[in-house]
């Protein structure tokens, strides 16, 4: 039978912060990761653009074997998942599942918060999307929650400048604008999957009565429940520990700055879409 890997896909590196949370949780699936890095960042794009290319690295996944992909990415995640769940997916093979990030990390933040006061940070595209209110409200609906877009970081992240002066200028202005949204913010969640890589200035920017959340954990445990609610899709993603790497830009910049987001070395190959 055809390997069946679990595909991880993201606009670049971000992803990888998730993929790293699932591969400590399920060691023993097989992974394929997907970086749009000739395209990234995804997070000023408008909804056309974000739908068009996400459908083509989702049916790339499909073409390698996987059953099951997931849009590490918040952005893809909020502009393009329920088009291709709701659209797509029926005529390319009803049998195959996409999933995204903010569903999982909406069911459970309220549980992070006492003040009921919830701050979200985020690129342009996910914010605008307000994908993260409307779904937060779904299953915590006395819970206010802040938005504050910070299109400054993933170029940062992106190009490796994210820790120096003018990285920190950036970071405390958006979190002093989320801030200023609303004193009795104590819960803020990353909302970018590159934004991990920040977290400790991120902190260090905030009181320490405010915890941050990143998302890797939340979506590796979702998945973990997932797989065993749904045995015709586990049963199909093959186990063999192994994990590849693709970007569709330059390996090598892949290989040197991945490693950042991922904790170990990664050696990928290109692809051509
Ligand atoms: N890592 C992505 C996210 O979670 C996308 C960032 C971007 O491409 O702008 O939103």
């Amino acid at each position: 039978m055809k390997q069946q890997p679990i595909g991880i896909f993201d606009s670049g590196y971000g992803g990888l912060t998730v993929l790293k949370e699932i591969k400590a949780k399920l060691p023993g699936y097989d992974y394929l990761y997907l970086g749009d890095n000739s395209r990234s960042p995804y997070g000023n794009r408008s909804f056309e653009t974000v739908y068009e290319y996400t459908l083509q690295c989702v049916k790339w996944f499909f073409k390698q074997g996987c059953s099951l992909v997931i849009l590490a990415c918040n952005t893809a995640s909020a502009k393009a998942l329920r088009t291709i769940q709701q659209n797509d997916l029926a005529k390319i093979d009803p049998a195959k599942r996409v999933l995204g990030v903010i569903r999982p990390t909406t069911e459970i933040i309220g549980k992070f918060t006492k003040t009921g006061n919830i701050g979200i940070l985020a690129t342009n595209g996910t914010v605008g999307s307000e994908s993260y209110p409307i779904e937060i409200k779904k299953f915590f609906p006395g819970i206010k929650v802040f938005q504050q877009a910070c299109p400054m970081w993933v170029p940062l992240i992106e190009n490796n400048e994210f820790d120096n002066a003018g990285a920190d200028y950036f970071i405390t202005k958006y979190i002093t604008e989320l801030m200023q949204q609303s004193p009795d913010i104590d819960t803020i969640l990353l909302g970018c999957t590159h934004y991990p890589l920040l977290i400790d200035k991120i902190k260090n920017a905030l009181p320490p009565t405010v915890t941050v959340v990143s998302q890797g954990e939340i979506v590796a445990n979702s998945l973990a429940i997932y797989l065993q609610n749904h045995p015709q899709i586990n049963e199909k993603c093959s186990k063999n520990g192994q994990i590849s790497f693709y970007t569709t830009d330059s390996t090598e910049d892949f290989d040197n700055h991945a490693a950042i987001f991922y904790g170990s070395v990664i050696k990928s190959s290109h692809l051509s879409l």
